[in-house]
């Protein structure tokens, strides 16, 4: 695809949409911002939506749909058995990915519970590019573990490396050896590594994997969550790539693979999810789970209107000029920071901007969380919600100590064609402003803690008054302005 080019230089995404609905959005000054993440525990998931302005906490169930999407809506089948819907949906992936069986789900970690419950047995390893909290959740809940096999370079937050997704093969084939194969009920790649900034692995990176799988007898699984924004970068970043359709690339990535699972609150810009595969004997290994824990097998708890809707976007992600778009704004607010030296991760990946706490304030130990501090600090100054991704999002070790984590990262997700150009101009000025007054920003404690995913409802208070110093600080500089 030709890029734009401004009279000005300027390089800036171009939105290849025009808006027709929208949603109002309130901005409430900063003294009843600090009122609103002391009332939730300063954990931005207990915020309430009508407090945010921008709200960037994910890119899940949230991107914008199309009109095309829409209007599928309107015609559906809604039977129990045999719907119609269901069959469109499930030609729909096997036009696209070229697999023949199909078994939906409600969500991404609905597919991750049925595949765990029928492949992880106590002391199953799981060797990965690198984990998802829900995927680690349900392989740990059934006993088993993972081990990360991500290359070094994908934990370095600042790199000009193109494809920080990337296995480490000899890492992979050093887990398998250690462990023996039969401990490994399969190898998982994850598209747009979400906990590492929605980083992307390259196809030829994947042949390999896929090599070292065939050399054990090992199983592949792919979740495909974030498959559009990894489609994007192997066609713009990987060389061998450059002439192939989106469709040729995600055809030959399913041919590498045993298993492949989805949370369509990403991929196809709807909301569910499923498993697909080719093999018959996958297939009838988790079939029964579907309408035992999620429903009949021709709906799987999800919305007939919203299985309409995936058909459609899963058609759409096949669309350059729709999938461009989220990396294209990513780039340009990555970019736009990392030029005002504001420590982000680099290169620009997919599913948004990831701050990078640990160098924004290195003055928070990592007990004190403050990727955490970082959301609750990015909330008062511009009302704009991002989501932690660090040591709150980790596990305690069963002797009660934290696990610390790879990295201390605040994840400002932008769902897919949802803000503008100025809306994402303003979330930058803020974090600008937040930057310069980094030394206010002070740690959080847990005075509420679950013990499994803590982030989600987990309840901190500051380990100081620095919020309240915060929003003063931001009040005399901003004058009058919200
Ligand atoms: N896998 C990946 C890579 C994900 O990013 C997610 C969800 C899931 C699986 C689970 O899917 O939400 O439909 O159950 N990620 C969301 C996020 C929650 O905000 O990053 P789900």
């Amino acid at each position: 695809m030709p890029s734009l080019k401004m009279y000005t230089g300027e390089k800036i995404p171009l939105e290849m949409h025009k808006v027709r609905i929208v949603q109002k959005l309130r901005l409430i000054p900063i003294e009843d911002r600090l009122k609103a993440i002391t009332e939730a525990g300063n954990n931005t998931f207990l915020l309430q939506n009508c407090d945010v302005f921008l709200d960037m906490l994910t890119d899940s169930g949230v991107n914008a749909m199309s009109d095309h999407q829409l209007a599928s809506m309107i015609t559906v089948d809604d039977a129990y058995a045999g719907s119609a819907t269901f069959t469109r949906l499930a030609n729909k992936l096997t036009e696209i990915f070229g697999t023949k069986y199909f078994l939906p789900a409600h969500q991404g970690r609905a597919c991750e519970h049925i595949l765990a419950k029928a492949y992880v047995t106590a002391g199953s390893v799981v060797p990965t590019n690198f984990h998802f909290t829900t995927t680690k959740a349900h392989i740990t809940e059934c006993g088993g573990s993972v081990e990360e096999v991500l290359i070094d370079e994908g934990l370095k937050t600042t790199s000009t490396c193109p494809f920080k997704g990337n296995s480490d093969t000899s890492k992979l084939r050093a887990a398998i050896e250690k462990h023996g194969p039969a401990k490994i009920p399969f190898v998982r790649l994850e598209a747009g590594t979400n906990l590492v900034g929605g980083q992307p692995f390259s196809l030829e990176n994947m042949k390999e994997v896929r090599k070292v799988c065939d050399e054990f007898g090992l199983m592949l699984v792919l979740d495909a969550s974030l498959l559009q924004d990894n489609l994007y970068f192997i066609k713009t970043r990987e060389q061998s790539c450059r002439n192939k359709t989106i469709r040729e690339i995600t055809r030959e990535i399913a041919d590498l693979c045993d298993i492949i699972y989805f949370s369509a609150r990403k991929l196809g810009a709807a909301r569910g999810g499923g498993i697909i595969t080719n093999s018959e004997k996958a297939y009838k290994t988790m079939r029964h789970l579907v309408p035992m824990f999620e429903g009949f097998l021709t709906y799987g708890g999800m919305s007939v209107r919203e299985m309409e809707a995936m058909a459609v976007g899963l058609e759409e992600t096949m669309d350059e000029e729709v999938i461009n778009q989220g990396p294209q704004f990513i780039e340009y607010m990555v970019n736009e920071l990392d030029r005002k030296g504001i420590p982000v991760v680099t290169p620009a990946g997919g599913l948004g901007c990831h701050l990078d706490a640990t160098r924004f304030i290195p003055h928070v130990p990592q007990v004190e969380y403050p990727a955490g501090a970082l959301a609750a600090a990015m909330y008062i100054a511009g009302a704009v919600r991002g989501m932690e991704r660090g040591t709150m999002s980790e596990q305690r070790n069963p002797d009660g100590s934290e696990r610390l984590s790879e990295m201390e990262l605040l994840r400002l997700a932008l769902p897919r064609r949802v803000f503008t150009l100025s809306q994402v101009k303003y979330a930058i000025d803020r974090i600008t402003r937040l930057y310069q007054n980094r030394g206010l920003i002070g740690g959080l404690r847990f005075i509420e803690e679950p013990p499994v995913l803590r982030f989600f409802f987990g309840r901190l208070d500051p380990v100081s008054d620095w919020q309240t110093k915060l929003a003063a600080k931001f009040r005399a500089d901003l004058g009058d302005s919200l």
